[in-house]
């Protein structure tokens, strides 16, 4: 039998090269290669079309039981999730440290488990980074300690499992954090990626098998993607991200894969002194205070799901009187989308960005995906490169494309009433998005250079 080759595993991206190199060929990510033990080879002896089990195939319509879900006790970790937890599914939480997940599923596991009732099972919160002491002082702060969670610190799954096997199956089990756990079947440090992967599919597993709902917490990579395995990715049903600046109180909670739900609802919180808060109507939250007009800000009304959530775009416009290369930065939006943003108010509208620094807000801490955001940070730019102040009270939306129209977009009368609700009278975007309601005036934006001309030669 030939000698099993070398392998390197990239612990970032899971590609695998036969011999060591500073760059994964696979990601680009620098000295991530690390060598993990060979991989079984099956010789071609091997005839895999005799001996097994017959398996049983189903109807699509099998009459088993519906999906049944359980409700955390957050209605905002509930949304996120598209209703609840589905009892044997894997959910992997994401987030960037101190983010708030130990926290979030410190309150939800204790939630659950006061509802719980004798049938559902214990819920089970298995720390691997904190000492149980540190643990149960953080529950006490929030006023949870008198919650009936099991709590332990425990990093290796064999003991974790033998430990699950002498009791009735979890209906929650919490393991904080994946990249903690390791195996003693595997070789290799805990957070590599043969550990996380052979602990998380043993544990997933265990799940399946017990009707438990798992979570793992997964750390994230500073290019944001959850550490080390993509690889979990595709092992688990629900991929949820935690993400927030900070600095800001506010945290989003996001589905990014959901096997049993919609992947584009938020949940919303605010980190408190007793830890996370929900925020039911967040539609208000990320506007800044807006007594006084000021150029270069225009307000969105972004669709976060099924929910609309009002947001503030500022823009600043600084010219430069030498030839240096100006800066564009922005927080919050993609920056290849204000370059054609750019490029299009330079080539149809005739205004001249190019020896001028650009940089571009969105307030609050918030993350924009909503591609009907560029009506409104176009206007935000003309505003502030013209030095005037948008409308009073108006909400811009719309998506732009590269000849200049600005096209329709989805649920526009959902954003104007809540924009109406909010105060707002008057809302600028694509033809035909009117409201046939009181309290709103639409105009109708057809091309780009409509907004120049209403912009700057508004007096
Ligand atoms: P934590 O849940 O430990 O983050 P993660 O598990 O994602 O690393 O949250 C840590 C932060 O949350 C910490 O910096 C302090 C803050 N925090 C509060 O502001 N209030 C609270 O009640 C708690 C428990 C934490
Ligand atoms: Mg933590």
């Amino acid at each position: 039998m030939a000698k099993p080759k070398r392998r390197y595993v990239c612990q970032a991206c899971g590609g695998v090269s036969f011999r060591w190199q500073g760059q994964c060929a696979d990601c680009g990510e620098w000295n991530t290669l690390s060598e993990e033990a060979p991989e079984t080879v099956f010789s071609a002896r091997h005839d895999l079309s005799s001996g097994g089990r017959p398996i049983a195939f189903e109807p699509l319509d099998t009459p088993g039981q519906a999906l049944q879900r359980r409700a955390t006790g957050l209605a905002e970790f509930d949304r996120a999730l598209g209703g609840g937890l589905v009892p044997g599914s894997a959910i992997l939480m994401g987030g960037d440290p101190g983010i708030g997940k130990s926290t979030l599923l410190m309150q939800a596991a204790a939630r659950i488990a006061e509802m719980g009732g004798a049938s559902a099972g214990p819920v089970v919160y298995i720390s691997g980074e904190e000492a149980a002491g540190q643990v149960r002082m953080r529950a006490e702060r929030m006023g949870l300690a008198q919650a009936p969670v099991q709590l332990a610190a425990a990093t290796s799954v064999r003991d974790i499992l033998t430990t699950l096997g002498t009791m009735a199956p979890p209906a929650l089990l919490v393991i904080d954090s994946i990249q903690t756990m390791h195996s003693d079947q595997i070789e290799g440090a805990p957070g590599t990626v043969s550990q996380v992967r052979g602990c998380a599919f043993e544990l997933i597993r265990y799940a399946k098998q017990n009707g438990t709902a798992l979570v793992l917490v997964g750390h994230v990579t500073k290019d944001g993607s959850i550490a080390g395995p993509r690889v979990l990715e595709h092992m688990v049903d629900v991929v949820m991200s935690f993400e927030g600046e900070r600095s800001h109180q506010y945290r989003i909670l996001r589905s990014l894969k959901n096997r049993f739900g919609p992947v584009d609802e938020i949940g919303v919180f605010a980190m408190a002194g007793q830890g996370l808060e929900e925020v039911g109507n967040p539609s208000m939250l990320f506007l800044s205070g807006r007594e006084n007009p000021v150029p270069g800000s225009a307000v969105f009304p972004a669709m976060e799901g099924t929910r609309p959530v009002l947001v503030e775009i500022q823009a600043l416009i600084v010219r430069l009187a030498s030839g240096a290369t100006p800066r564009r930065a922005v927080v919050g939006w993609d920056s290849g989308r204000l370059a054609m943003l750019l490029a299009v108010l330079e080539a149809r509208c005739g205004l001249n960005f190019s020896s001028a620094e650009v940089y571009l807000n969105v307030a609050g801490g918030y993350r924009l995906a909503d591609p009907a955001a560029d009506l409104a940070v176009a206007a935000a730019l003309i505003s502030a490169l013209g030095d005037r102040p948008l409308p009073d009270g108006a909400v811009w939306f719309g998506e732009i494309s590269l000849a200049g129209e600005v096209r329709p977009v989805a649920h526009s009368g959902i954003r104007q009433r809540e924009a109406a609700k909010l105060g707002f009278n008057r809302a600028f975007g694509p033809p035909g998005g009117a409201l046939a309601e009181a309290g709103m005036r639409y105009a109708d934006i057809a091309l780009l250079p409509n907004v120049v001309d209403r912009i700057l030669s508004a007096t």
